[in-house]
Protein backbone atom coordinates (compact mmCIF):
# COMPACT_ATOMS: atom_id res chain seq x y z
CA UNK A 1 0.00 0.00 0.00
CA UNK A 2 1.24 3.30 -1.16
CA UNK A 3 2.06 5.02 2.37
CA UNK A 4 5.43 7.74 2.04
CA UNK A 5 5.45 7.73 5.74
CA UNK A 6 6.18 4.66 6.14
CA UNK A 7 9.18 4.05 8.88
CA UNK A 8 9.71 0.85 7.70
CA UNK A 9 13.59 -0.59 8.15
CA UNK A 10 14.15 2.70 9.77
CA UNK A 11 15.79 2.95 13.40
CA UNK A 12 14.89 5.72 15.23
CA UNK A 13 16.85 7.40 18.62
CA UNK A 14 13.89 9.23 20.58
CA UNK A 15 15.09 11.14 23.61
CA UNK A 16 12.45 12.20 26.26
CA UNK A 17 10.61 8.98 25.52
CA UNK A 18 9.02 8.31 28.87
CA UNK A 19 6.57 11.25 28.27
CA UNK A 20 4.16 13.33 26.48
CA UNK A 21 5.60 14.24 23.00
CA UNK A 22 8.84 12.23 22.70
CA UNK A 23 6.07 8.89 24.46
CA UNK A 24 3.38 10.05 21.48
CA UNK A 25 6.71 9.93 18.75
CA UNK A 26 7.75 6.69 19.80
CA UNK A 27 4.80 5.36 19.81
CA UNK A 28 4.25 6.82 16.51
CA UNK A 29 6.95 5.75 14.87
CA UNK A 30 6.61 1.80 15.53
CA UNK A 31 3.21 2.27 14.15
CA UNK A 32 4.71 3.17 11.00
CA UNK A 33 7.37 0.39 11.01
CA UNK A 34 9.87 1.69 12.62
CA UNK A 35 12.58 0.21 15.63
CA UNK A 36 12.69 2.80 18.37
CA UNK A 37 15.23 2.99 21.32
CA UNK A 38 13.34 4.87 23.73
CA UNK A 39 16.00 7.45 25.90
CA UNK A 40 14.84 9.05 29.33
CA UNK A 41 15.58 8.81 33.37
CA UNK A 42 12.73 7.09 34.27
CA UNK A 43 13.25 3.24 33.72
CA UNK A 44 9.73 2.24 34.56
CA UNK A 45 7.69 4.89 32.41
CA UNK A 46 10.49 4.35 29.82
CA UNK A 47 9.59 0.54 29.89
CA UNK A 48 5.73 1.56 30.14
CA UNK A 49 6.10 3.50 26.80
CA UNK A 50 8.10 1.12 24.94
CA UNK A 51 4.95 -1.43 25.85
CA UNK A 52 2.98 1.08 24.06
CA UNK A 53 4.93 0.64 20.85
CA UNK A 54 3.84 -1.89 18.01
CA UNK A 55 5.97 -4.82 17.57
CA UNK A 56 8.75 -6.23 19.70
CA UNK A 57 12.29 -4.52 18.15
CA UNK A 58 12.33 -1.99 20.75
CA UNK A 59 14.63 -0.72 23.59
CA UNK A 60 15.36 1.12 26.45
CA UNK A 61 17.90 3.45 27.10
CA UNK A 62 17.93 5.09 31.00
CA UNK A 63 20.23 7.96 30.46
CA UNK A 64 20.38 11.38 32.36
CA UNK A 65 21.41 14.06 29.60
CA UNK A 66 21.48 17.10 32.01
CA UNK A 67 25.00 14.85 33.07
CA UNK A 68 26.50 16.04 30.19
CA UNK A 69 30.18 14.46 30.35
CA UNK A 70 28.78 11.43 30.36
CA UNK A 71 27.14 12.00 26.73
CA UNK A 72 29.70 9.82 25.13
CA UNK A 73 29.06 6.79 26.83
CA UNK A 74 26.11 6.83 24.72
CA UNK A 75 27.73 6.35 21.49
CA UNK A 76 28.56 2.36 22.98
CA UNK A 77 24.81 1.86 23.31
CA UNK A 78 23.63 3.23 19.66
CA UNK A 79 22.78 1.21 16.52
CA UNK A 80 23.24 2.78 13.40
CA UNK A 81 20.65 5.51 13.11
CA UNK A 82 17.78 6.62 10.41
CA UNK A 83 16.90 9.05 12.40
CA UNK A 84 16.62 10.82 15.95
CA UNK A 85 14.18 12.79 17.64
CA UNK A 86 15.54 15.09 20.62
CA UNK A 87 12.31 15.58 22.85
CA UNK A 88 13.71 15.69 26.31
CA UNK A 89 13.54 19.36 27.78
CA UNK A 90 12.80 20.79 30.82
CA UNK A 91 11.43 23.83 31.64
CA UNK A 92 11.90 26.36 35.16
CA UNK A 93 10.42 29.66 35.82
CA UNK A 94 12.59 32.45 36.95
CA UNK A 95 12.43 36.02 36.41
CA UNK A 96 15.63 37.13 35.32
CA UNK A 97 16.52 39.51 38.75
CA UNK A 98 16.25 35.29 40.37
CA UNK A 99 18.25 33.31 37.86
CA UNK A 100 22.09 32.69 38.22
CA UNK A 101 24.69 30.22 37.05
CA UNK A 102 23.30 27.04 38.24
CA UNK A 103 19.69 27.72 37.23
CA UNK A 104 20.85 28.72 33.45
CA UNK A 105 22.89 25.21 33.88
CA UNK A 106 19.79 23.23 34.60
CA UNK A 107 18.12 24.74 31.67
CA UNK A 108 21.04 24.54 29.20
CA UNK A 109 22.52 21.35 29.98
CA UNK A 110 18.80 19.27 29.23
CA UNK A 111 17.57 21.37 26.57
CA UNK A 112 20.60 22.39 24.51
CA UNK A 113 24.17 21.49 25.58
CA UNK A 114 22.70 17.80 25.15
CA UNK A 115 20.73 17.66 21.64
CA UNK A 116 24.21 19.49 20.24
CA UNK A 117 26.96 17.43 22.04
CA UNK A 118 25.00 14.40 20.95
CA UNK A 119 24.69 15.73 17.49
CA UNK A 120 28.23 16.08 17.62
CA UNK A 121 29.01 12.00 18.68
CA UNK A 122 26.93 10.63 16.24
CA UNK A 123 28.18 12.80 13.20
CA UNK A 124 31.60 12.60 14.24
CA UNK A 125 31.55 8.61 14.49
CA UNK A 126 29.38 8.00 11.29
CA UNK A 127 26.34 6.70 13.28
CA UNK A 128 24.10 7.98 10.81
CA UNK A 129 22.96 5.99 8.02
CA UNK A 130 22.40 7.56 4.24
CA UNK A 131 19.27 10.28 4.47
CA UNK A 132 19.34 10.11 8.13
CA UNK A 133 16.74 12.95 9.41
CA UNK A 134 16.96 14.70 12.78
CA UNK A 135 14.39 15.95 14.33
CA UNK A 136 14.29 19.03 17.33
CA UNK A 137 11.72 19.79 19.44
CA UNK A 138 11.73 23.59 20.34
CA UNK A 139 9.13 25.40 21.41
CA UNK A 140 7.13 28.59 20.46
CA UNK A 141 8.31 30.23 23.53
CA UNK A 142 11.90 30.57 21.18
CA UNK A 143 10.49 33.93 19.65
CA UNK A 144 7.34 34.41 21.75
CA UNK A 145 8.24 36.58 24.89
CA UNK A 146 6.30 36.20 28.26
CA UNK A 147 7.42 36.49 31.92
CA UNK A 148 9.60 34.64 33.89
CA UNK A 149 10.37 32.40 30.71
CA UNK A 150 13.92 33.85 29.66
CA UNK A 151 16.04 31.28 30.31
CA UNK A 152 13.97 28.59 28.76
CA UNK A 153 12.79 30.72 25.63
CA UNK A 154 16.69 31.33 25.04
CA UNK A 155 17.49 27.30 25.34
CA UNK A 156 14.92 27.04 22.69
CA UNK A 157 16.25 29.83 20.89
CA UNK A 158 19.69 28.66 20.81
CA UNK A 159 18.21 25.19 19.73
CA UNK A 160 16.57 27.09 16.51
CA UNK A 161 19.98 28.68 15.16
CA UNK A 162 21.91 25.52 16.08
CA UNK A 163 19.39 23.51 13.91
CA UNK A 164 19.34 25.95 10.80
CA UNK A 165 23.15 25.79 10.47
CA UNK A 166 23.47 21.69 11.27
CA UNK A 167 21.03 21.87 7.95
CA UNK A 168 23.46 23.72 6.24
CA UNK A 169 26.60 21.19 7.43
CA UNK A 170 24.79 18.08 6.68
CA UNK A 171 22.74 18.77 3.71
CA UNK A 172 25.95 17.50 1.18
CA UNK A 173 26.04 13.90 2.37
CA UNK A 174 21.87 14.21 2.30
CA UNK A 175 21.04 14.32 5.44
CA UNK A 176 18.37 16.58 7.01
CA UNK A 177 17.89 18.45 10.11
CA UNK A 178 14.69 20.29 11.05
CA UNK A 179 12.41 21.81 14.05
CA UNK A 180 9.16 21.72 15.42
CA UNK A 181 7.81 24.61 17.89
CA UNK A 182 4.97 22.98 19.42
CA UNK A 183 2.52 25.64 21.27
CA UNK A 184 0.68 24.57 24.30
CA UNK A 185 0.44 20.29 24.56
CA UNK A 186 -1.12 18.72 27.22
CA UNK A 187 2.09 16.96 28.83
CA UNK A 188 2.92 16.89 32.67
CA UNK A 189 6.19 19.42 31.41
CA UNK A 190 3.03 22.39 31.87
CA UNK A 191 3.24 21.85 35.32
CA UNK A 192 5.87 24.12 35.21
CA UNK A 193 3.27 26.97 34.72
CA UNK A 194 0.50 25.34 37.54
CA UNK A 195 -2.42 26.64 35.57
CA UNK A 196 -1.72 30.25 36.00
CA UNK A 197 -3.65 33.07 34.78
CA UNK A 198 -1.26 33.11 31.54
CA UNK A 199 -1.18 29.66 31.04
CA UNK A 200 -5.59 29.77 31.23
CA UNK A 201 -5.83 32.80 29.15
CA UNK A 202 -3.29 31.28 26.33
CA UNK A 203 -5.66 28.22 25.74
CA UNK A 204 -8.55 30.62 26.02
CA UNK A 205 -6.56 33.04 22.94
CA UNK A 206 -5.75 29.77 20.69
CA UNK A 207 -7.64 30.19 17.20
CA UNK A 208 -8.65 26.65 17.13
CA UNK A 209 -10.17 26.62 20.93
CA UNK A 210 -8.18 24.42 22.28
CA UNK A 211 -4.53 23.29 23.16
CA UNK A 212 -2.94 20.44 21.81
CA UNK A 213 -2.42 16.61 21.86
CA UNK A 214 0.93 14.82 22.42
CA UNK A 215 0.12 13.41 19.47
CA UNK A 216 -0.37 16.09 16.81
CA UNK A 217 3.46 16.60 17.45
CA UNK A 218 4.49 13.12 16.80
CA UNK A 219 2.15 13.20 13.75
CA UNK A 220 4.62 15.97 12.93
CA UNK A 221 8.33 13.86 13.40
CA UNK A 222 6.80 11.42 11.42
CA UNK A 223 6.56 13.24 8.80
CA UNK A 224 10.17 14.80 9.05
CA UNK A 225 11.50 11.37 9.70
CA UNK A 226 10.00 9.73 6.80
CA UNK A 227 10.92 10.52 2.59
CA UNK A 228 7.78 12.73 3.09
CA UNK A 229 9.88 15.42 3.73
CA UNK A 230 12.68 14.63 1.76
CA UNK A 231 13.07 18.02 0.68
CA UNK A 232 12.27 19.52 3.64
CA UNK A 233 15.34 20.51 5.97
CA UNK A 234 16.14 23.39 8.35
CA UNK A 235 12.51 24.52 8.67
CA UNK A 236 11.00 25.66 11.82
CA UNK A 237 7.74 24.00 11.71
CA UNK A 238 5.35 25.95 14.05
CA UNK A 239 2.64 22.95 15.34
CA UNK A 240 0.22 25.60 17.83
CA UNK A 241 -3.44 25.78 16.70
CA UNK A 242 -2.59 28.93 15.38
CA UNK A 243 -1.75 30.66 18.88
CA UNK A 244 0.82 32.51 17.37
CA UNK A 245 -1.16 34.19 14.60
CA UNK A 246 -1.84 36.54 16.54
N1 LIG B 1 4.06 20.44 26.34
C1 LIG B 1 4.18 21.64 25.81
O1 LIG B 1 3.25 22.47 25.88
C2 LIG B 1 5.44 22.03 25.08
C3 LIG B 1 5.45 23.23 24.37
C4 LIG B 1 6.58 23.60 23.69
C5 LIG B 1 7.70 22.79 23.72
N2 LIG B 1 7.69 21.63 24.42
C6 LIG B 1 8.91 20.81 24.40
O2 LIG B 1 8.58 19.48 24.09
C7 LIG B 1 9.56 18.61 24.63
C8 LIG B 1 8.87 17.46 25.34
O3 LIG B 1 8.16 17.97 26.45
P1 LIG B 1 6.81 17.31 26.97
O4 LIG B 1 5.77 18.34 26.86
O5 LIG B 1 6.62 16.00 26.34
O6 LIG B 1 7.15 17.20 28.53
P2 LIG B 1 7.21 15.95 29.51
O7 LIG B 1 6.00 15.12 29.36
O8 LIG B 1 7.55 16.54 30.83
O9 LIG B 1 8.44 15.11 28.95
C9 LIG B 1 9.77 15.53 29.11
C10 LIG B 1 10.65 14.38 28.78
O10 LIG B 1 12.02 14.82 28.88
C11 LIG B 1 12.75 13.83 29.59
N3 LIG B 1 13.86 14.45 30.30
C12 LIG B 1 13.85 15.58 31.03
N4 LIG B 1 15.06 15.79 31.57
C13 LIG B 1 15.84 14.76 31.16
C14 LIG B 1 17.18 14.39 31.38
N5 LIG B 1 17.98 15.12 32.16
N6 LIG B 1 17.66 13.27 30.81
C15 LIG B 1 16.87 12.50 30.03
N7 LIG B 1 15.59 12.79 29.78
C16 LIG B 1 15.09 13.90 30.34
C17 LIG B 1 11.74 13.24 30.57
O11 LIG B 1 12.15 11.93 30.91
P3 LIG B 1 12.43 11.41 32.41
O12 LIG B 1 11.45 12.07 33.30
O13 LIG B 1 12.31 9.93 32.28
O14 LIG B 1 13.82 11.83 32.66
C18 LIG B 1 10.48 13.19 29.72
O15 LIG B 1 10.46 11.99 28.97
C19 LIG B 1 10.44 19.47 25.54
O16 LIG B 1 11.65 19.75 24.89
C20 LIG B 1 9.63 20.73 25.73
O17 LIG B 1 10.44 21.86 25.98
C21 LIG B 1 6.59 21.22 25.11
Amino acid sequence: MYNPYSLKGKTVLITGASSGIGKATAIECSRQGATVLLLGRNLERLTQAMEECEGTSHSVIQFDLSKIDNIPDLLGMLPELDGVVHSAGVNTKYLVKKINQERIDELLHTNYYAPALITQLLLNNKKFKKNASMVFISSISASYASVSNALYASSKAALNAFVRCLAMEIAPRGMRANVIQPGIIETPILKAYALTEEMQDFKNSCPLGHSGEPTDIALGCVYLLSEASKFTTGSIMTIDGGLTLK
